[in-house]
């Protein structure tokens, strides 16, 4: 039985965000070039936004290239963008029928024209999708974000907009990439790695982080599933006590 017939589907996480590691090391264990196992990883890109759909999940964010993925061999990177173009190109009558809306995080600056065209065409075309809204983490750093928000911040103060006695948690979120989206209830990592790799580093300040051995290829819908029944069994404090959560829910 799959584990989706399992999942309260009154606890799905409205949004999960993905490190997708592990694409090199199964390609390598199988005697081909670490771009093969960028392939499969795009086939498990399409599995966990099917499942999502399934499920209902409203936003999922990939970290698809980071900031510091620019100092990879540039045979790689090439591969990796032709990769995007390709499986954009193939994908975007999918994204338009199924309701799903597609958004792009980072800086755009250094993508080439091509792959930047092919996205902003798909993220123009699924617009007014209401369905999945799928984020792409492209050329993203959460610190190089972060930062980034702070010059726009002393910018508005240089222009009066607010004093800086004025900034407070929630203007800060609005001059971040993720500014419209909910923070994600779900962190998953696969490949085995224990680390957050410069992703998300604000939104994730109370996510529930779920690591997995399991290299990204081979991440099915179970396995995703896996991963949102974990969540499930989580007990969400935000630093408050336990008994004062039974009593909250007592009440409602
Ligand atoms: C990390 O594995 C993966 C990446 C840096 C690239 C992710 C790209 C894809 C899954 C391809 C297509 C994506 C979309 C959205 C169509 P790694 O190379 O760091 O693996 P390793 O840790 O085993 O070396």
């Amino acid at each position: 039985m799959s584990l989706k017939n399992v999942i309260n589907k009154d606890n799905i996480p409205c949004h999960i965000a993905i490190i997708m590691d592990g694409n090199g090391r199964w390609a390598i264990k199988r005697g081909n070039s670490r771009i093969l196992g960028h392939k499969a990883g795009a086939i498990s890109v399409r599995k966990v936004v099917e499942a999502s759909l399934e499920i209902g999940v409203k936003y999922l964010t990939l970290y698809t290239f980071s900031t510091e993925n620019w100092e990879r061999p540039k045979i790689e990177i090439t591969a990796i963008m032709a990769l995007l173009e390709a499986t954009i190109n193939s994908e975007i009558e999918d994204l338009k029928k199924n309701n799903v809306k597609l958004l792009t995080i980072g800086d755009s600056a250094p993508l080439p024209i091509n792959v930047m065209e092919k996205i902003n065409y798909a993220i123009n075309a699924t617009s007014e999708n209401t369905g999945l809204t799928l984020i792409l983490a492209l050329s993203y750093g959460a610190k190089q974000d972060i930062a980034n928000a702070m010059r726009l911040i002393g910018k508005d103060v240089e222009k009066g907009i607010f004093s800086i006695s004025n900034i407070s948690i929630d203007t800060f979120g609005k001059y971040l990439s993720t500014a419209n989206l909910p923070d994600p209830e779900l962190l998953i990592r696969t490949g085995g790695e224990y680390r957050i790799s410069n992703f998300l580093l604000w939104e994730i300040a109370y996510s529930e982080l779920y690591f997995t051995e399991t290299l990204w290829p081979d991440f099915d819908k179970e396995d995703f599933y896996k991963a949102i029944l974990n969540y499930q069994k989580r007990e969400r404090r935000y630093g408050k006590t336990s008994n004062q959560l039974t009593k909250m829910k007592n009440i409602i």
